[in-house]
């Protein structure tokens, strides 16, 4: 095998339910983004998103449907995959926990739970909250005027008694609590480390991991009455995508174990409970990290279908720009904290940050080289202090970048690369390039490539969040397909002095508001 670095990252796989919505491409954008910036920064790259099409959820939205749940599921799912062609994330896999792969995988995994010892049959008699697809305790639970009882998740939770198959979740505490000792990383943002570690120092219960009230599901090898609880089935997708059962495999050795599952601060206890215990149970090494993102609200309320304030990716898109929304989405708020979506928020992040900061910059710089410099890469002199400065700030970045890309912390990145945006345009403000044509030619040059060439810097480190913008960008600078790695950030004379260059075009457009007329 060669010695490139890999990265395996993952998004949680969508319930096929429902239409997909913001929170769905939220989650999968933030993963895309780190896909494609570990792809820049040299890293062999995995990325996995896909739906979980199994359990009571699915079964009875098909019921409503008046649907096959496979026909069902085929439907809907296809939503999914249209939704990421859309948002043009890069992901390399997209499964379904209906295909042939993935029954297999799941069974496998049971069968080597069964063979550590970790599963025996008996009776469930508890509550069960089909919207989270949860097993919730009595002391969890709160209850309505109504008597209805409510889980901590705002689901309504139903009585289920039924054999079922338990795992001994119970034996597994105290190596989970090792593990996220000596793991540190393991769960992020630290808060929810916190959340969880108190949760298992609580003590843990045996989990019931099959059903026999319905049969949307993989059944359990040797028992066709049960089929498996639809979280073991839907978690055992991040390792039926890597070949699972197949250790041996190219794919499995190669990623396995995963890098980073991202998830939404909803299914925290899911990925960082349940998961690793079945995994060490199993005789699997635990995915490197789980990081938990916050949940978007709309114009400050929660987002229901039941309020009719369901945030669809495509409209935002269409009516902002798709590289707009995906700066917004992961600029707003820190990352792992909620967020608030807003009208104002985004066209003030978008005129602002994108038309006025970095927009300007580029088609400042890129027309006054057209103009002056006869539309070719302009040819430095030597330099001043005030151009080291810029490109040292410049050249700074890659690895301030790389750091906050490392801890997910997107809005910090694209801080930093902002801040080098801000000083390109103090510096063109007070080397003042347009005066130096008449005064001063050969020093206009050197201004007006200093500039290009953090612009380039700039462009390039953008890549990840704005992919078609950014790559406009770059054709006007004239830096090939080729030379958009990060390692090519570090060239000394990427830019060709004399070199042709396209004619300059904008590339962020301002929002501007439509007369009502009102
Ligand atoms: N099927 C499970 C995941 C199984 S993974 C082995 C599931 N699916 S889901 O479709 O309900 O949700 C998927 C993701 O969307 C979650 O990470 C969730 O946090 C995210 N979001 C749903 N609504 C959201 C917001 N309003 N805001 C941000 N993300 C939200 O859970």
């Amino acid at each position: 095998m060669s010695d490139q670095p890999t990265y395996y990252v993952t998004t949680p796989i969508y319930y096929v339910n429902d239409a997909p919505h913001i929170g769905h491409a939220y989650t999968t954008l933030a993963c895309d983004v780190l896909a494609r910036f570990k792809r820049l920064d040299g890293y062999d790259v995995r990325f996995l998103t896909g739906t979980d099409e199994h359990g009571q959820k699915v079964e009875k939205s098909a019921q409503a449907a008046g649907m096959d749940p496979q026909a069902f599921t085929d439907k809907v799912s296809q939503n999914f995959r249209d939704l990421a062609d859309f948002m043009n994330f890069s992901h390399d896999d997209f499964i379904r926990t209906t295909e042939d792969r993935h029954v297999k995988a799941c069974q496998a995994v049971w069968k080597k739970l069964e063979e550590a010892g970790d599963i025996y049959l008996d009776n469930y008699g508890g509550w069960y909250a089909v919207r989270d697809e949860a097993f919730y305790g009595e002391d969890e639970l709160t209850k309505t005027r109504d008597g209805k009882r409510i889980a901590p998740s705002g689901a309504e939770v139903e009585w289920v008694e039924e054999p079922s198959y338990f795992f001994k979740l119970s034996a597994w505490g105290d190596k989970l609590l090792a593990h996220y000792e000596k793991n540190p990383d393991f769960i992020l943002p630290d808060s929810r480390r916190n959340e969880v570690m108190s949760f298992v120092k609580g003590g843990l219960n045996d989990l019931s991991i099959s059903r026999t009230t319905f049969n949307w599901g993989v059944k359990v090898p040797g028992d066709d009455a049960h089929i498996m609880y639809v979280w073991l089935d839907a978690l055992t997708n991040y390792i039926t995508a890597v070949g699972y059962p197949d250790t041996d495999s190219d794919l499995y050795k190669k990623y396995w174990p995963a890098d980073l599952h991202m998830v939404g601060k909803d299914i925290l206890r899911f990925h960082t409970v349940y998961w690793p215990a079945f995994l060490m149970a199993a005789g699997i090494e635990p995915p490197k990290r789980v990081f938990a993102h916050g949940w978007w609200t709309n114009e400050g309320q929660k987002i229901s279908k039941s309020l009719g304030n369901v945030i669809d990716p495509v409209d935002l898109a269409n009516k902002y720009g798709l590289d707009q929304v995906r700066y917004f989405l992961l600029r707003e708020v820190p990352f792992g904290n909620d967020g608030d979506f807003s009208h104002q928020a985004m066209v003030n992040r978008m005129n602002g940050e994108l038309a006025n900061d970095f927009g300007n910059l580029a088609q400042r710089v890129l027309s006054m080289i057209a103009k002056n410099c006869n539309g070719q890469v302009p040819t430095p002199g030597d330099l001043s202090d005030d151009d080291k400065a810029l490109l040292d700030a410049a050249g700074g970045l890659l690895s301030d970048v790389r750091g906050h890309m490392d801890r997910q912390a997107f809005h910090t990145a694209l801080e930093a690369i902002w801040t080098v945006i801000r000083a390109a345009n103090g510096y063109v403000d007070r080397q003042a390039p347009w005066k130096l044509r008449k005064e001063d030619p050969a020093r206009m040059e050197t201004v007006l490539y200093v500039l290009a060439e953090a612009i380039r810097h700039l462009a390039i480190l953008c890549q990840p969040v704005m992919p078609e913008t950014m790559s406009k960008m770059l054709d006007q600078l004239g830096v090939g397909e080729d030379a958009r790695g990060f390692e090519s950030l570090g060239e000394a004379g990427a830019l060709t002095p004399g070199a042709d260059l396209p004619k300059p075009e904008g590339v962020f457009p301002r929002f501007v508001e439509e007369e009502t007329g009102a």
